[in-house]
């Protein structure tokens, strides 16, 4: 795992095991702003959020999802799934807390990475945090339960397994009706299973350095499965 400094001067990580990066080489705060906070996050006017993550990795996403609730006064309930959790010293060097300065961000991003796993964490008055160490293909996740969806897996090329209709079905059936999914990858494989799993889907101007990128909705009932 090596550390990797982005063009908006934001870390990034560099994965050996995946041969990827853990977000855009062209800045990885402005894509995860761009991507997860502006197009998701945002679009989103209910008082109460209930986020599903694909991914904690960095925490970035948390991170930003965090500043927005306590900028908002918005309570927030944050669901992450990571298998590969990282360790202290690297969490530790990333640069978040400076690049995204708000008071007490140093001391919050500590506090997401040392919540404990697989139970609820308060991390501020207004959002508490899960973070669940399983894979996305194994866990069983609260149905008919989130309003925006933060999809960040490694590339389709790099982890096929977790781009595929049946994965997208389950991520359906853990959405609300109206519920909101964004996503930094536009290829056809993707748009191809989310709308097979029962999701529209949409493409939007990508952060900057990258074109495109997916917002897909929940349009069917409030039922899981496949098309409804
Ligand atoms: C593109 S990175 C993004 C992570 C994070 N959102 C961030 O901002 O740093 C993808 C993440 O998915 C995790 N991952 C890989 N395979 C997984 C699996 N099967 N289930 C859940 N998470 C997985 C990786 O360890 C990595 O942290």
């Amino acid at each position: 795992m090596k550390i990797v400094t982005t063009e908006d001067g934001s870390h990034s990580l560099y994965s050996e095991q995946f041969n990827e990066h853990y977000h855009s080489t062209f800045g990885a705060v402005q894509e995860s702003m761009h991507v997860f906070i502006e197009a998701g996050l945002n679009k989103c006017a209910l008082p109460e959020v209930n986020i599903l993550e694909a991914g904690f990795g960095t925490g970035l996403n948390a991170f930003l999802a965090l500043q927005n609730s306590i900028e908002k006064g918005r309570k927030v309930y944050y669901y992450s799934i990571e298998l590969y959790p990282l360790k202290e010293e690297v969490y530790r060097e990333l640069n978040y807390a400076a690049a995204v300065d708000f008071d007490g961000a140093a001391k919050y991003f500590q506090a997401l990475h040392e919540a404990e796993w697989d139970t609820d964490v308060q991390i501020s008055p207004d959002f508490t945090l899960r973070k669940v160490k399983s894979s996305l293909t194994e866990a069983a996740l609260p149905q008919v339960f989130f309003d925006v969806v933060f999809y960040d897996a490694f590339a389709p090329d790099t982890q096929p397994e977790l781009w595929t209709e049946e994965i997208f079905a389950k991520v359906y059936s853990s959405m609300k009706r109206e519920a909101i999914l964004t996503t930094y990858c536009v290829k056809g494989i993707v748009k191809r299973a989310m709308r097979a799993a029962g999701l529209k889907v949409e493409k939007l101007q990508g952060p900057p350095g990258k074109r495109e990128m997916i917002r897909a909705v929940k349009v069917g009932s409030d039922k899981g499965g496949l098309g409804d």
